[in-house]
């Protein structure tokens, strides 16, 4: 199987909600790796729960996972994260050195909705791209509005921001409704990486290849392999992604019915 690239698991150990400890973060780890992936973006939330979480603290934190994994010889490849909420300074904390990007590499930034609501984002996706950062939106399938309302996610692509879906919300969908929406994202391109957003190696655990294989019999092997694995390693090494551009949605009742 391919490399998978994990883009988003909490592996920091004592940071925010992941993993408590040290050895939590590196059981996370055998778990990932025995599962296919290769490399992970290690992230820990950047919002107003945890304020404590600067950028200075998640380099330390990753510094020391891996000196751990090299201690326990697991040949996990791990990256710094964090996951940044949405907050309205979020273009002057970035420009002021605040939050941490996608592997330090200041290309992209992991960004969530604020927990509970939903926001329009293009503003906020225009104004980071103006300062030359290109922002991740972090799970948006746990967003009805962007999941189910047509035009919304395409508006936010095409403002420069990229989407990554969850490995939980691809191998285990809420709904049918969600499967069906999801399946359609895949095949018309919308989804650009995939992570497992893990927190423990119990709770939410960081596993990837149930959904590698069901992107693979939804949109074939060309999208798993693009979403799973090579548009993760180009941005954790910062480099410049050419997007697909969406396909048209299926508009008649008869298309889809016959999906
Ligand atoms: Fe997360």
């Amino acid at each position: 199987m391919i490399p998978l690239i994990d883009m988003h698991c909490h592996l920091l150990a004592g940071l925010d909600d992941g993993p408590s400890t040290q050895e939590e973060a590196l059981a996370m780890c055998r778990l990932a790796y025995d599962d296919g992936t290769r490399m992970a973006a290690a992230t820990a939330h950047q919002n107003e729960d945890w304020p404590e979480v600067t950028p200075e603290r998640i380099r330390l934190a990753w510094d020391r996972l891996v000196q751990a994994l090299r201690e326990a010889e697991i040949p996990l490849a791990v990256f710094p994260c964090a996951e940044v909420m949405v907050q309205p300074d979020i273009e002057s904390a970035w420009v002021k050195g605040r939050l941490l990007s996608v592997a330090d590499g200041r290309r992209y930034l992991l960004i969530e909705m604020p927990h509970g609501c939903f926001l329009d984002l293009e503003a906020t996706v225009r104004g980071l791209v103006a300062q030359g950062v290109r922002p991740i939106l972090a799970h948006p399938e746990r967003q009805e509005e962007l999941l189910h309302e047509a035009g919304q996610i395409e508006r936010l692509i095409e403002a420069g921001c990229l989407v990554q879906v969850n490995a939980g919300s691809v191998a285990q969908p809420h709904s049918r409704a969600d499967a069906k929406a999801l399946k359609d994202w895949f095949q018309r391109g919308i989804v650009h990486c995939l992570g497992s957003d893990g927190h423990s190696p119990r709770r939410r655990p960081p596993l990837m290849a149930a959904a590698y294989r069901q992107i693979q019999q939804w949109a074939g092997h060309a999208v798993a392999d693009r979403v799973c694995s090579t548009f993760g390693m180009a941005i954790l090494q910062g480099l410049p992604l050419r997007l697909p551009k969406p396909g048209p949605r299926r508009s008649n009742w008869f298309a889809s019915w016959w999906k």
